[in-house]
């Protein structure tokens, strides 16, 4: 339907571009109130923000016209944190550094590390059983948080990671002790760029072979020219691997764990399901605990040139916004969509929706180059643990959402673990 001249509804009140807290609120009201193209009218921001949710227009702005819309609103903040790594880079800049490193997380590749990310779930089992025995509860937030910077750290940097700090104290630990993303943790964040290119230089004046992510990334080469990453492209992509890999991944995990603990029922069918061996229902789990809590909950773009959504005139530089936490919650795709059902995921299902009503790890070219990496350690560390343990509420408050850079619990989240089978566990 045309609109022409038309501009998309849109509420009055204004619209603080920085995403305060009670952003994600504000979206999901407008979007009860206006549905699939509304308007926000942003404080200090010249050109619009459209907000579109249809699946049909999630997949026209990320995969058909993609060629119209480059990264939009906080992407200044991104690549001050992670330079022209991935997340934040544009053209052929971005092209040139895809090809070099998506074969190096690619599923072929990190099958190597599986026994990695085995042992370090193991010993977190080991300690989660140990606190069941005592009655103590976990800080599973916390836990998850440290378990996942320490896998991208040493699936990225092998036996070099403890020379990152020599003082011996973890690097990067700033990343889980740290909850703010200022402008103060960016500064002490940049400055572990000189460990790790330090790494890179050792490793290029000695002959040692090493077997890990910076290896191979270290060795690619660009198809046509041959040409390896340069020293500081090197570190802008080590950076951005952290930061995009850590958070994400530990979000996921919390959230899940808080469903699980929420939902009896599905986490009886899980431990059935584990203790036959089945693989898909764990997976199903994690999938459905995405949909209902994505990490990645906003997507930003904006226009280059003029574009057309929904009859609605996009002109060059208009924002536009796609939050997975909508589409995931469109009530014309999803059935009781306030829902925790992994059924929702089961082979069959999934086929009959509309591809683009789910997109946890983005969608087009610009999707995440993670997702192999980001499921095995999910299940690996679901499968782990729930075959031993539940985690149980001890409280019956919901959490707030923390809907800054990714979809985080405001509060840490306190769980108790029990053994599985132990007396007085339900059933
Ligand atoms: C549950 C875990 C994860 C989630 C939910 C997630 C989500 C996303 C999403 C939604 C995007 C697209 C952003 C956009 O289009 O604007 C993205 C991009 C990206 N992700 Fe992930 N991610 C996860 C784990 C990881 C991991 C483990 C890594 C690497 C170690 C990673 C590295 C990246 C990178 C480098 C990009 C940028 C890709 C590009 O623009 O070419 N992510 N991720």
């Amino acid at each position: 339907m045309q609109r022409p001249g038309a501009a998309p509804p849109a509420s009055p009140e204004p619209f603080d571009p920085a995403l305060p807290d009670g952003s994600l609120e504000r979206l999901a009201a407008d979007f009860r109130r206006f549905g699939d193209v509304f308007a926000l009218h942003a404080v200090g921001v010249e050109t619009p923000i459209y907000v579109v949710s249809h699946p049909d227009h999630v997949k026209h702005v990320l995969v058909n016209a993609r060629a119209r819309y480059v990264k939009g609103l906080g992407i200044e903040r991104v690549r001050l944190l992670l330079g022209d790594g991935l997340m934040a880079s544009e053209g052929e800049i971005w092209r040139r550094q895809r090809g070099l490193v998506q074969p190096t997380l690619h599923r072929r590749a990190i099958g190597a590390i599986e026994g990695l990310i085995r042992r370090r779930n193991l010993e977190l089992n080991a300690r989660w059983l140990e606190a069941a025995g005592r009655g103590e509860t976990l800080n599973v937030t916390r836990a998850v948080s440290d378990l996942s910077l320490n896998i991208v750290l040493e699936v990225l940097f092998g036996r070099d990671l403890p020379s990152l700090a020599d003082d011996g104290s973890r690097p990067f630990s700033l990343l889980t002790e740290e909850p703010a993303r200022d402008l103060r943790f960016a500064a002490r964040f940049r400055a572990l760029r000189e460990p790790v290119r330090a790494c890179i230089r050792r490793r290029r004046a000695g002959a040692e072979a090493h077997n890990d992510i910076l290896a191979l990334l270290m060795a690619a080469r660009e198809r046509h020219s041959g040409e390896p990453m340069t020293e500081e492209a090197l570190v802008d992509e080590v950076m951005t691997l952290i930061v995009a890999g850590h958070e994400t991944t530990a979000s996921a995990l919390n959230w899940t764990w808080y469903l699980l603990a929420s939902h009896p029922g599905v986490e009886a069918q899980l431990h059935a399901a584990i203790d036959a061996g089945d693989p898909a229902y764990p997976r199903q789990v994690l999938e459905e605990a995405m949909r209902l809590y994505p990490p990645g909950w906003l997507l930003t773009r904006r226009a280059t040139t003029d574009d057309e959504i929904a009859g609605y005139r996009v002109a060059a530089g208009t924002h536009v916004f796609i939050s997975p936490y909508l589409v995931h919650r469109h009530p014309a795709f999803w059935d009781a969509p306030e829902e925790f059902r992994p059924d929702r995921f089961a082979a069959g299902a999934v086929e009959a929706r509309h591809r683009y009503c789910y997109l946890p790890f983005g969608a087009g070219p610009r999707r995440c180059v993670g997702e192999a990496l980001a499921m095995l350690e999910m299940e690996t560390h679901l499968r782990t643990v729930a075959a031993h343990l539940r985690l149980r509420r001890t409280d019956d408050a919901a959490p707030a959402l923390d809907a800054r850079i990714n979809l985080r619990t405001r509060r840490d989240l306190h769980l108790l673990p029990q053994r599985r089978g132990d007396a007085g566990a339900p059933a």
